[in-house]
């Protein structure tokens, strides 16, 4: 019997890889990408937030529109292929390079009219990227797509993000917006308005108007928005689409990542397998003190008694933190069933080249 890990990674077209921030998703998404692309099928693998030298070992040193191919041991060619989306907002990024001091920051970041702005534009990245994804898909170039999803909002998030995206475009806040008619600005963007001035001075007139036309093709795009929302909402949420909640050994982790299972299951879908990321390795509890001690000879009985007092403790604390982790797997393992519940060690060091990749793929099951 294989598990059901395995079994998406061989039949699944889209595999959502979902879980809070900093545990392992890019990793993961990664890795399950690398198994899937070894065993023969076409696969993308879409990232949001590669660190550094991840990015680099997969050749994607820059953020890129199209994917593109990653040539891997065992992988025949041009069956693995990643692409990075970019999340951080226009908005961020502009203000990110122009604004350096905190007050301005402050004062914008304060403003009610700001934070609409950013987040609908928030919301026009998080959209923007399950498009990508759906583009992707429809292409029939893959087998099989894995998404990472962003580090801060919640995966489910991107099963909403078309429908909270028209929410935000509402007509009404639109039209109140936009230009009354050709000749000037409307009412916010009014020459002398507070925000115009505020806007004006930080970021530049030219910033102002494009913010404007952004509003303008926003209304033009709320329709095309919500079909192809939908469209993009039934393919998260049916068959051919596996969630795999990446966790980590915690029992809090292991607790937020049950109440997202459940969050799931109210929209229809079920999490497909949980991968408990950075357990402790058994290998780590044998601590090789016999051979420690025999590298202690020279030192004396003294030196020697001390250091292995020392590593004795570092065992225990070891110890006592496995047991932790097999109660908080246990829970897990009690609530979903084995099957589903798939343990990766810590590697014991950050994963960021193709060899190590390799090895947390031949951990998945
Ligand atoms: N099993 C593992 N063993 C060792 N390091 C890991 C493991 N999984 C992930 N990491 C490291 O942890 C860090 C965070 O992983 P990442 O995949 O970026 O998390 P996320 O995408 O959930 O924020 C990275 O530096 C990564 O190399
Ligand atoms: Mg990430």
């Amino acid at each position: 019997v294989t598990s059901p890990l395995l079994q998406a990674l061989r039949e699944a077209k889209l595999v959502v890889c979902a879980g809070p921030g900093g545990v392992g998703k890019t990793t993961t998404s990664a890795a399950l990408g690398l198994r899937a692309a070894r065993s023969g099928r076409r696969t993308l693998v879409l990232t949001i937030d590669p660190a550094k030298r991840l990015a680099d070992a997969l050749g994607m040193a820059t953020i890129g529109s199209e994917p593109h191919p990653v040539e891997a041991e065992g992988v025949p060619p041009g069956h693995l292929w990643a692409m990075m989306l970019d999340v951080r907002t226009a908005l961020e990024r502009l203000v990110g390079e122009r604004v350096s001091d905190a007050e301005t920051v402050g004062r914008l970041e304060s403003n009610r009219l700001w934070k609409l702005l950013t987040e609908a534009m928030a919301g026009m990245q998080e959209y923007a990227a399950v498009d990508r994804l759906y583009d992707q898909y429809r292409s029939g170039r893959y087998d099989l797509i894995i998404l990472d999803t962003p580090p801060s909002t919640h995966a489910l998030d991107f099963l909403d993000a078309a429908k909270r995206l028209s929410r935000l475009f509402d007509r009404r806040i639109i039209r109140w917006l936009l230009p009354a008619g050709k000749a000037g600005l409307g009412r916010l963007f009014s020459p002398g308005a507070a925000l115009t001035k505020l806007l004006g001075a930080v970021l530049g007139e030219a910033f102002v108007t494009d913010l404007v036309e952004f509003f303008g093709a926003a209304d033009a795009l709320i329709d095309p928005f919500q079909e192809r929302g939908d469209a993009i909402r039934k393919l998260l949420l049916g068959p051919e689409t596996a969630f795999v909640l990446v966790t980590g050994p915690e029992g809090r982790r292991i607790d937020e990542s049950l109440g997202f299972a459940r969050e799931l299951e109210r929209q229809g879908q079920r999490a497909t397998a949980f991968v408990v990321n950075r357990t402790l390795a058994a290998e780590d509890l044998d601590t090789p003190i016999a051979a420690v001690a025999h590298l202690l000879e020279e030192h004396g009985p003294e030196a020697q008694a001390r250091v292995l007092a020392d590593l004795d403790r570092f065992r225990q604390a070891l110890s006592i933190q496995a047991a932790h982790e097999r109660a908080a797997c246990a829970r897990l393992v009690a609530a979903v069933g084995e099957p589903a519940v798939v343990r990766v060690p810590h590697l014991g060091e950050d994963v960021h080249d193709l060899a190590t990749l390799h090895e947390l793929a031949d951990r998945l099951g």
